[in-house]
Formats: structure tokens, sequence, C-alpha cells
């Protein structure tokens, strides 16, 4: 672990059970991705937009597009399926949508910081094809297969970082409870915290 910082739930170590992924394995994992999207896109027509899901996937975002060599452009999609704390909402609300008018033009990648229930992933990549994207792929850090919808279960993104198992984690943009988001690494939250 790292610099301590205290949140609202006090000091950030006595928070944290251990590090799930850490800020080296994290900067392994930025430049592995960065060099799959230049692969994948060496050959396409259109041009390419990372779409960052706000907030979670803000850090992950920042890092990853300054490993791509291919150019790129950027934008930003807010939506919830959490209501608070750890449990799902179970439904997908767009809290800001991306006004564009050329996403005939555009190979969208998706970026999000962790794929738990799907649904949030599933359903964009429905919105942004009904709206004509030329492309649409999805990135994710994070990926906990466990948790899957059952109607979900064959939904898996194109770049992922990393698997993890059925934990709720913290760190590197994820957050509970709007606090942890600017540790360097990802680690798992002590379930004290939550039950509190
Ligand atoms: P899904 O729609 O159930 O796949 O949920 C995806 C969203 O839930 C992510 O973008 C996160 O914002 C949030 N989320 C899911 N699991 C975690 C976690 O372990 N820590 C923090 N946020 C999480
Ligand atoms: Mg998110």
């Amino acid at each position: 672990m790292s610099e301590a910082k205290n949140t609202i739930y006090g000091n950030t170590d006595d928070c944290i059970e251990r590090v799930l992924v850490s800020a080296e394995q994290i900067d392994e994992i930025t430049t592995r991705i960065a060099a799959e999207i230049d692969a994948t896109y060496k050959d396409s027509e259109n041009r390419l937009l990372l779409l960052c899901i706000l907030k979670g996937s803000v850090v992950f975002m920042g890092d990853l597009m300054k490993k791509i060599k291919t150019p790129v452009e950027i934008d930003f999609m807010k939506v919830s399926s959490y209501h608070s704390g750890t449990v799902s909402s179970g439904k997908v609300n767009i809290m800001l949508d991306i006004h564009r008018k050329d996403l005939s033009e555009l190979d969208i990648v998706i970026v999000e910081d962790i794929i738990d229930s799907g649904r949030t992933l599933s359903y964009l990549v429905n919105y942004l094809k009904l709206n004509g994207a030329a492309s649409v792929r999805c990135c994710t850090l994070l990926d906990k297969p466990e948790r899957r919808d059952s109607e979900l279960k064959d939904f898996k993104a194109d770049f992922v970082g990393c698997v993890i198992p059925d934990e709720f984690v913290i760190g590197y943009g994820l957050d509970y409870d709007e606090q942890f988001r600017a540790l360097p690494y990802v680690g798992i939250l002590k379930p004290s915290v939550y039950e509190k």
C-alpha cells in the first residue's frame, strides 16, 4: 500500500483489505491494451473515439490515451447503474449524453473501469449502434465475470485489463460512496466499511 489518505471513512490503509492490482501492474495493462487498440484499428478508415464513462474511468482513460499511437478523439458519457454503496439498481440511466452528429464516421471504444453485471456496457453498445456509430468496441480495466447477469453471461469486452474475483474494489478511479478514487492502485475494500 502507499500514501495513506484520510477519507470520511478514516485512514485509507485501515479501509483496505489488500492491494489487488498495483500501480506497476496497471502500467503494464495500459501499455498492453494501447498496443491492442493500435493493432485493431491500424487499417480503419474511420476516426477513433475513446468514450470515457464518467466518473470511474477517468483515471484509466487518461493513462491509456497517452499510450495509444493512433490519433484519437475523446468524449464522455455519464451513466448510473448504482443507487449508492455496493448494490446495483438494475437499470441504466443516461445522466450525460454524447451530443455528436458524426457517429457514423467514428470507431468508438467505450472505456470502462469495471464490468460487473454487464448492464451498463451492453446498454451502451446497443445505444451507440442504434445511433449509427461506425463500430463499437468495449475496453475495461477490470472484469468480474462471476457477477454477470444470467442473460448477459456471454457478454465480453474486446479489451480487458484484468479479471478479478467477486470483491468490491476501489482506487484508480473506482469509488465507494465517492471516496478513494485518487488511489494509484486498485484495492479490495474491507467489508466492515460498507457493512457499517
Ligand atoms: P454493471 O452495469 O453492473 O456492469 O456496473 C458497472 C459499474 O458499476 C461500473 O462502471 C462501476 O461504476 C460500478 N461498479 C461495479 N463494481 C464495482 C466495484 O467493485 N467497485 C466500484 N464500482 C463498481
Ligand atoms: Mg463506472
